[in-house]
């Protein structure tokens, strides 16, 4: 049996936030450590570009991603961490699949779809106002970030399930067209990690504006988990953890037995503002040595700039001689 290859992608837009951190950075920087497992982990900024961002943010996103990647222990040694526009041989595997992809397949995806039916819903004329190629052929660029790197095993949310499928179509395709070149992935949905909460109740996303940031100062993080909603409930009269937002947030960064006791404070009546400071004081606690390292990180763009180079040319080792025989087997190749 060959070793499974794990490749996880995190598209640029916008900061890092305490959900990122406990639904996909710290699962993904665990594995980044086992021997066992081969892992690639990219920042997908030519995906943030369909998303028509501020090209200060795409690159201050960046580094900000980067570097909490890095700062929180990544293991860069074992497994290979690159930016994807570093990788020439993506945008060309790109386009190879897009000859491979029926304009149906695409007419399909959910993020497409999702789009079309809101502007149905706000009675526009154009069902497609807003929407550029990329948005439409994203799963595409996706499909070339799993398959330029042979992937077997994609982690990732939900919602972006059907994009691996998506994948699996297009390769099957492609094989079938140019024969047995492609690896077939499979999604890897992790159902144990936690989803957290925002600030206003909904799931913490930066769509919504309710996020606390995972490297906000030690000020800011106080103030913004001073703001995180709670009932009325006096103190000293006893508390329900389920359905806490405060005890959600607690649980996704303590260990079983550490929850069990702040249950029991709940049952106490523990008062809302005293909750508040102790969820303020575990966080910080845990956070702070790689806010530090961060801090350093963001000031110094070149270790980072750095670590990213290396990474490039150890994934290009891969996708240089890769491409060369996709593109031969598709008739791109020299003449003779
Ligand atoms: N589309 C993914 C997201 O928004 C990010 C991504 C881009 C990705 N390319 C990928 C994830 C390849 C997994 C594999 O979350």
């Amino acid at each position: 049996m060959t070793k499974d290859v794990f490749l996880t992608g995190i598209t640029t837009t916008g900061t890092p936030h305490i959900g990122n951190y406990v639904g996909a950075i710290r699962p993904g920087i665990e594995a980044s450590r086992d021997p066992a497992k081969e892992n690639f982990y990219f920042l997908a900024d030519f995906h943030a570009l369909a998303k028509a961002e501020d090209p200060d943010r795409i690159n201050r996103s960046t580094l900000e991603i980067a570097a909490a990647w890095m700062a929180l222990g990544l293991d860069t040694d074992n497994a290979v961490f690159y930016r994807q526009s570093d990788i020439p041989e993506i945008p060309q595997l790109t386009w190879i699949l897009t000859s491979m992809t029926a304009k149906g397949l695409m007419n399909r995806a959910h993020s497409y779809k999702a789009v079309v039916q809101a502007n149905e819903d706000s009675g526009s004329k154009d069902p497609d106002k807003g929407i550029n190629m990329a948005l439409y052929s994203y799963p595409i660029l996706m499909a070339a970030d799993i398959l330029m790197f042979r992937s077997t095993k994609v982690p990732v949310g939900r919602d972006q399930k059907q994009h691996v499928e998506m994948t699996r179509d297009i390769a099957q395709r492609f094989n079938h067209h140019y024969g047995n070149l492609l690896t077939i992935p499979e999604s890897v949905i992790d159902d144990n990690t936690a989803v957290l909460p925002g600030l206003d109740g909904r799931k913490m996303s930066k769509s919504y504006d309710n996020t606390i940031p995972l490297f906000a100062d030690e000020k800011r993080l106080r103030k913004l988990i001073m703001k995180i909603k709670t009932n009325s409930q006096e103190p000293g009269e006893p508390k329900d953890p389920d359905g806490s937002m405060l005890f959600q947030i607690y649980q996704a960064f303590a260990t079983t037995e550490e929850s069990a006791e702040i249950a029991k404070k709940y049952a106490d009546g523990i008062a809302w503002g005293e909750m508040k400071q102790l969820l303020f004081e575990y966080i910080n606690e845990q956070i702070k040595p790689a806010r530090e390292e961060y801090l350093r990180l963001m000031d110094d763009p070149s270790i980072v700039e750095a670590e990213l180079l290396r990474g490039a040319e150890k994934a290009r080792k891969i996708s240089v001689p890769y491409l060369n025989e996709i593109r031969h087997a598709v008739g791109i190749r020299t003449l003779r």
